[in-house]
């Protein structure tokens, strides 16, 4: 069967086709990844699809964005199996360039924010946001995209984003896709992968410790510090996890909410084993 896909390997290349295609009126839609693709991913895919003529996806794993001891090397790749899910979920264009086509020889120029980093993951991964911000720019003026589809469950990622595109005028705009999760709740991530059977059991406190915050604050607990503490025995109470946050953060500022008295943004953060995993959830809406 012939692939509809369209691989493209070379900014320049990209950049040529996205032209070509504006000029013709098109719109496009970009939906960056880094591979191993799974159905949160695909789930971006359709929202994608949707909101313009073209789906570009790119498929990076980005080296800046992974800190010393990390798992840039270790980290899950499968390129045939996710052009075959990208030509099922009818994207056009899949971009997938090499390291040095991003980062060419002598790179020294990265976007940076000045608050939102420094919170949440951003406190337990200091260069993450930095290569993120700066991939995706670099990505949007490759790709030129009309509108660019980013997944909820990497909340932080998404507010960054949104606050990027507005500070530098960019003419882009942001959707955020919901977090897609396994029967049980487990919010879907590429890191899933790394989880033995008995840490994929306990993986699940994260969601559930979401699910009861929401439930103590609609029985009304309104202190943070009283939902956060019971939070954290909850989780510990599983074998094996390790928290590195939990935090009642204001959905927009993801400045931290003491009292519970508008909208609020739950996110975590739990090793299981040595996998770290992410969560969060929109409370008292
Ligand atoms: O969310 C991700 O997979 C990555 O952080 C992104 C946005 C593709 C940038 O590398």
């Amino acid at each position: 069967m012939p692939l509809d896909l369209e691989i493209i390997e070379s900014t320049a290349a990209m950049q040529a086709r996205a032209r070509e295609l504006r000029a013709t009126g098109k719109t496009i839609v970009f939906v960056p990844t880094m591979g191993f693709l799974h159905a949160g991913h695909l789930s971006l895919m359709e929202i994608g699809r949707e909101h313009g003529d073209i789906l570009v996806a790119s498929i990076f794993v980005n080296p800046t964005q992974f800190g010393p001891g990390e798992d840039l090397e270790a980290y899950p790749r499968d390129m045939p199996r996710d052009l075959a899910l990208l030509e099922e979920v009818g994207a056009d264009i899949v971009f997938t360039p090499t390291p040095d086509e991003i980062y060419t020889p002598g790179f020294q120029t990265y976007v940076t924010l000045e608050h939102l980093p420094n919170r949440l993951c951003g406190l337990s991964r200091p260069v993450h946001f930095r290569g993120v911000a700066t991939v995706v720019t670099k990505l949007f003026h490759i790709v030129l995209p009309h509108a660019a589809v980013f997944g909820l469950k990497d909340y932080q990622q998404y507010v960054i984003i949104k606050r990027l595109v507005k500070d530098l005028g960019l003419d882009i705009r942001i959707i955020g896709g919901p977090t897609m999760r396994e029967a049980d709740g487990l919010a879907l991530s590429s890191r899933n992968a790394y989880l033995n059977p008995a840490e994929r059991e306990s993986a699940i406190c994260l969601n559930q410790a979401l699910a009861r915050a929401d439930q103590m604050i609609k029985e009304g607990i309104v202190e943070s510090q009283a939902i956060i503490a019971q939070s954290a025995a909850y989780i510990e109470a599983h074998t094996g996890t390790q928290i590195d946050y939990i935090a009642l953060v204001d959905p927009e500022t993801l400045e931290d909410v003491a009292r519970i008295d508008r909208p609020v943004q739950m996110a975590l953060a739990v090793k299981v084993g040595s996998t770290r995993l992410i969560d969060n959830r929109r409370l008292n809406e």
